[in-house]
This record gives C-alpha cells, sequence and structure tokens, in this order.
C-alpha cells in the first residue's frame, strides 16, 4: 500500500520544521519499507501571496485525496489586516471544517532531559503525561452569526449533541488505554454552552463507567496546569477552551516549540505543531523542530497504525535530547546550541541508534 502524504509547509518558520518533519518521515519510511508519495502545496500566507486566496480549491482537493497531511505553520504580520476570509489563519479552520476533523490531540509530556527548560519547577513537572482532547471543528471558533461593525462585535458559541458526543467517546476510549482519568473542562457556572457541555459528556460517560470523571472550570484549569499537571491523564474540552490550554501546557514540555498534534475525524487525519508561524524567528535556522518530528510519530500511531514506530521516534527525541543538543527556545547553560537543521540531522542519527537498537528493519 503505498500512502499519499501531502504536505503544507505554510509561513515563517513553517517550511524549515517541515523540512525537518519530511526529512525524518523519508528516513523512517525507507528504513521500514512503507511506501509514500509526497506532493507540495501552497496554503497560508503564501498562497495569499501567489493565488489571492489562503486556500485554493487545488490544495483542499489535494487534501481531499490524501491519507495524510502534514501542516507546517501558518500566519503572519504580513496578512494581519485582511479581511478575515482572506487570513492565512481562515485556511486552516476551513481545512480542518472541510476534511472533518473534529479531534484534535495535544499530548504533553516530560522529557527527562528537558526538566530544567520549564519554567516550572521540575519536581511538579517530573513524571507529567497528559493529553489534551481538544473539539476541532465547531464552538465559538465556528458558530453563526459572526461578524462586526463600527459599534460592536460578535460571535456566537454553539455545540450539538453530535459534536459533544463524538469528541468525548474519543476522549473516554483513550482515557482507559491510558489511567483511566478524564477531566471535562468548561465554564458551566457562566455559560449555558458548557452547561449542555457537561449533561452530555456526563450521558456519554454511562457507556465508559470504568473511566473516572471529573468536571473543572476552565480558568481553574488553567492554574491546575501549571500548580500540579501530575494530576490530569485526558483533558477533554471545546475548541476555544483547548487552544488556550495547549499552549499552557506547552511550558509543562519546556517550549512550544516541543508539543505536536494529530487531528483525526472520521476519514482524514493531519499532523501540525501546536506553535505557530514564530515570525520572530523565521528564516534564522533557529527554530525548534521536534513538534514537527514529534507529529510525524503521531503519523506512525495513527495513520500507517504503527504505534512502535512512533514510539521510536520519540525514543530519538529523547536521546537526542539526552545528548544535550538544544535549539534556543530550549536552551541552558552546558547545554549544544544547535540550530534547526543540526537538530534534524541529530534526530535521524539518534534514529539510526534507535533502530539499530530495537532492531526494527524492513517489514513490508
Ligand atoms: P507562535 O507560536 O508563532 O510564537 C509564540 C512564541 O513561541 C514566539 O516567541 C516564537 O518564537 C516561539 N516559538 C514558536 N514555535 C517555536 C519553535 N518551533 N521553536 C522555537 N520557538 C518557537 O505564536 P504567535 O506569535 O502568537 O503567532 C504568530 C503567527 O502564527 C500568527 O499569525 C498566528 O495566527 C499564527 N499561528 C499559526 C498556527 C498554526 O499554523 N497552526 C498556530 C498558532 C499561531
Ligand atoms: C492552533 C492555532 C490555530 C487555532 C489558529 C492559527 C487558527 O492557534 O492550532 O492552536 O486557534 O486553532
Ligand atoms: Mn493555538
Amino acid at each position: 500500500m503505498k500512502y499519499k502524504i501531502v504536505l503544507l509547509p505554510g509561513d515563517g518558520i513553517g517550511p524549515e520544521v517541515t523540512d525537518a518533519a519530511v526529512k525524518v518521515l523519508q528516513f523512517v519510511a525507507e528504513k521500514i519499507g512503507l511506501e509514500l508519495s509526497f506532493s507540495y502545496h501552497l496554503m497560508g500566507g503564501c498562497s495569499y501571496d501567489a493565488n489571492e486566496t489562503p486556500l485554493t480549491d487545488a490544495t483542499l482537493n489535494a487534501c481531499y485525496d490524501s491519507d495524510a497531511v502534514f501542516l507546517g505553520a501558518v500566519g503572519g504580520v504580513k496578512w494581519e489586516s485582511l479581511p478575515h476570509h482572506l487570513k492565512p489563519e481562515a485556511a486552516l479552520l476551513k481545512i480542518r471544517k472541510s476534511l472533518g476533523l473534529f479531534s484534535n490531540i495535544r499530548p504533553a509530556k516530560v522529557y527527562n532531559a528537558l526538566i530544567d527548560a520549564s519554567s516550572l519547577r521540575p519536581e511538579v513537572l517530573s513524571g507529567t503525561d497528559l493529553v489534551i482532547f481538544r473539539e476541532l471543528t465547531g464552538g465559538i471558533y465556528f458558530g453563526e452569526p459572526r461578524g462586526y461593525d463600527e459599534h460592536k462585535g460578535w460571535n456566537t458559541l454553539v455545540y450539538s449533541t453530535e459534536e459533544v458526543e463524538r469528541i468525548a467517546r474519543k476522549a473516554f476510549a483513550v482515557a482507559r488505554q491510558r489511567s483511566g482519568r478524564v477531566t471535562s473542562v468548561d465554564k458551566a457556572n457562566v455559560l449555558e454552552s458548557s452547561q449542555f457541555w457537561r449533561k452530555i459528556v456526563h450521558q456519554v460517560h454511562e457507556e465508559f463507567r470504568d473511566v473516572k470523571l471529573n468536571d473543572m472550570y476552565v480558568d481553574n484549569a488553567a492554574m491546575q496546569l501549571v500548580r500540579n499537571p501530575k494530576q490530569f491523564d485526558v483533558i477533554l474540552t471545546q475548541n476555544l477552551f483547548g487552544d488556550i490550554l495547549s499552549d499552557v501546557a506547552a511550558m509543562i514540555t519546556g517550549s512550544l516549540g516541543m508539543l505536536p498534534s494529530a487531528s483525526l475525524g472520521e476519514k482524514y487525519a493531519l499532523y501540525e505543531p501546536v506553535h505557530g508561524s514564530a515570525p520572530d524567528i523565521a528564516g534564522q535556522n533557529k527554530a525548534n523542530p521536534l513538534a514537527s518530528i514529534a507529529s510525524i510519530a503521531l503519523m506512525f500511531s495513527y495513520t500507517f497504525n504503527l504505534p512502535e514506530i512512533g514510539l521510536s521516534i520519540e525514543d530519538a527525541i529523547a536521546k537526542t535530547l539526552e545528548k544535550n543538543f538544544r535549539t534556543a527556545d530550549i536552551f541552558s547553560e552546558g547545554m549544544t546550541l544547535v540550530s534547526t537543521t543540526v537538530m534534524r540531522d541529530e534526530v535521524l542519527k539518534s534514529l539510526e541508534e534507535v533502530f539499530e537498537k530495537n532492531k526494527i528493519t524492513v517489514t513490508s
């Protein structure tokens, strides 16, 4: 079987981190005899510059014809004042919605070698391993009516039964294979939409009685994430809260440059680092490629159904960090400061070692 991979490098550091991801993907695919075909497409600000739209039908159709999409990052100051529907970010939202990618999985775990890179204390962090299930195709990101005029701006936060049920089921099912705990994060003390969310989550919980469920208000959850992140296993939440909480959770790992994500639906899958286009460091070969490489690990687990290969990629990331290689965002004294491309090459070397050790060879 040959998998079709669509690559959307995007803007800013997007192309730099995509390069690293693709090199890792190619290396591993060759190693295990996985057949892949790649096609690159413009999306985001670069597409607007070339085509006057951030997402062409050709790019979207390529995604419809894919087994997996990898996205670097989109956006930047240059496109900030465009009308909403022409912004780079609108393209990303349209892809997520069009492909039905309702389940956004954002794992945050601590690599021991990075325990000093975070602004949080090591004893608070050690052993943290949580995953955020963010609803990705509903909520205030997509609700109608929306708009602004001279005097006011408005958005609509709405969730249907089906939208809450399907993401809740995913979160409970995964919790079952982990520590068996789900924290559903809402704002049910203020928002009717959250009261509804809570009711449906509890209904779905009836199907998963062996999993422990607790509810938490989002303001408290943000605080608890930095106070005692170990208390969390699976966090289940709506689109906007998941966006914010995942950037908070990034500091558990030491940097936004470490956090990967998988966005899954019934038919399609998209993998992307959680971070943005980082205009402040774009084009300088400084970006941390590990979030992108870890997103490729998720692609092996979810799209290729080879979780053991996904784990090997994570092992290679850990090994590279244990060899003290650090990009600027995770650098601390005594470590070796490296560029994006050197970090990429060091991960490739570590991968070779991990594969050697695990005796992974051609399987198909
Ligand atoms: P950002 O994530 O781009 O950057 C925030 C901070 O983190 C910056 O200081 C940046 O240098 C640093 N950072 C991010 N990724 C890094 C990496 N891999 N290595 C090292 N440092 C890294 O967020 P922002 O500055 O708020 O947004 C910039 C643009 O990116 C905006 O246009 C925004 O809309 C867009 N954005 C896109 C995505 C996406 O494409 N998925 C996600 C978030 C933001
Ligand atoms: C993310 C990003 C996006 C979001 C933006 C760029 C549309 O911040 O993936 O976390 O808000 O979902
Ligand atoms: Mn975000």
